[in-house]
């Protein structure tokens, strides 16, 4: 089973970016360890601050069982986003480290969420673990 993880602009920064907010663990670390706790799943990780290269990687990633992804500040404005998810036959999983709809207005609106099969916001980085988990429990 492959699994593939996208995260979107800034969150190369996860650990020491907006702390109060995000955590202090940067994401390769935090992903080591979900590899470690997942040997049976082939794990992939892309992350880019450039919207077309996601729109690239979420085509490319268009054979895994599952694509888990974070457009981050993208989420509340990418039309190219959302149409590239709408594109592919893939199971899609929307998550968000913070609570999205506790925060400001602008980042109420989603251009994943109507065209992803699950939305997973708020559990800090567990927010991807639950994500596999909900793959792993479909299949
Ligand atoms: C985020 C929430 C977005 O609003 C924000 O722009 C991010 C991170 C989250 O994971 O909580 O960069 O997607």
């Amino acid at each position: 089973m492959k699994i593939t993880i996208i995260n979107g602009p800034n969150l190369n920064l996860l650990g020491s970016r907006e702390t109060d907010i995000y955590g202090d663990q940067n994401f390769d670390s935090f992903f080591k360890s979900l590899k470690l706790k997942y040997p049976e799943i082939d794990l992939d990780y892309h992350q880019s601050n450039i919207e077309g290269e996601l729109i690239n990687i979420i085509q490319d990633s268009r054979e895994s069982d599952g694509i888990i992804i974070n457009a981050a500040a993208y989420t509340h404005t990418s039309v190219g986003i959302g149409d590239a998810i709408k594109a592919i036959d893939t199971k899609v999983i929307e998550v968000h480290i913070s609570n999205t709809f506790s925060r400001e207005e602008f980042r109420h609106n989603s251009y994943l969420s109507p065209v992803v099969d699950g939305i997973i916001i708020g559990f800090g980085l567990n927010s991807y673990e639950l994500a596999i988990q909900s793959i792993l429990s479909q299949r």
